[in-house]
């Protein structure tokens, strides 16, 4: 069985999530107990503050210090993308496929928490969709949920022009976006489960947690489809097949 953590900020002194290996090699420990197989390592990358060339070049750097001081132990295995901060016209530049999830046709996408979301939004996401092929994933929608224009959002993930992934640690008890989480994972609108973890204390990897609310609260179905699309996106996204 395949768990893909599509969303984590486990490399070393890249943002605000893992300070240094040491840090990283705890979290990726806690996530081999958390049954992760794999995850994604998802860094912020903000338009404004970085060009998508040297970021790259940082994480990748990042990325490698962090392989080479976990070499031949056994941990999930460590895949590149990022966590993209939405802006105006994302829609329409040119690099966006270089900062999609292992080089795939998925970009993670945080939309701005407390601002509504507008037709200019929906528009962009829209547009990277049907410009590029490229299907964006909406972060932690769950904290979208009391904005104005999230409607339509569900609309575009109605129609398969983007998915939805929510926080694992925003399934425990007395986290604010409990209540509404379930209920998007009720009516479908949920493709993932991530752990979106920041340090070993900080939103740590909570999967297997996570998992058995929606065991308890929704039924096993409904984790049966979570896992299946873990073992889709590992099929095509992680391990396509070779055409010969
Ligand atoms: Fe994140």
């Amino acid at each position: 069985m395949k768990i893909v953590d599509i969303h984590s900020h486990i490399l070393p002194d890249v943002d605000d999530g893992a300070k240094d290996v040491e840090e990283s090699l705890k979290m990726l420990e806690m996530m081999k107990t958390q049954g992760i197989t794999d995850v994604f390592a998802t860094p912020h990358f903000d338009a404004s503050q970085y060009d998508i060339e040297e970021f790259n070049y940082v994480i990748d750097s990042s990325k490698k210090s962090l392989e080479e001081s976990i070499k031949g132990l056994d941990l999930p295995k460590i895949y590149i993308g990022c966590e993209v901060y939405y802006f105006s016209g994302i829609g329409r530049i040119s690099g966006i496929k270089s900062l999609c999830l292992n080089n795939s046709n998925y970009i993670l996408l945080e939309l701005r928490y407390g601002h509504p979301i507008t037709d200019q939004v929906l528009r962009d996401i829209s547009d990277i969709y049907n410009k590029y092929g490229i299907v964006p994933i909406i972060a932690h929608i769950e904290r979208y949920a009391k904005e104005k224009g999230f409607k339509q959002l569900l609309g575009l993930i109605g129609g398969r022009t983007c998915l939805a992934q929510i926080n694992a640690t925003s399934l425990m008890d007395k986290n604010p976006f409990r209540k509404t989480s379930l209920k998007l994972i009720k009516k479908g609108f949920i493709s993932f489960i991530a752990t979106d973890a920041h340090s070993p204390q900080m939103r740590p990897p909570l999967m297997s947690q996570a998992l058995e609310v929606v065991k308890e609260n929704l039924g096993k179905e409904y984790v049966d489809t979570i896992l299946h699309n873990f073992e889709i996106f590992h099929d095509n996204v992680l391990a396509p097949k070779n055409n010969i």
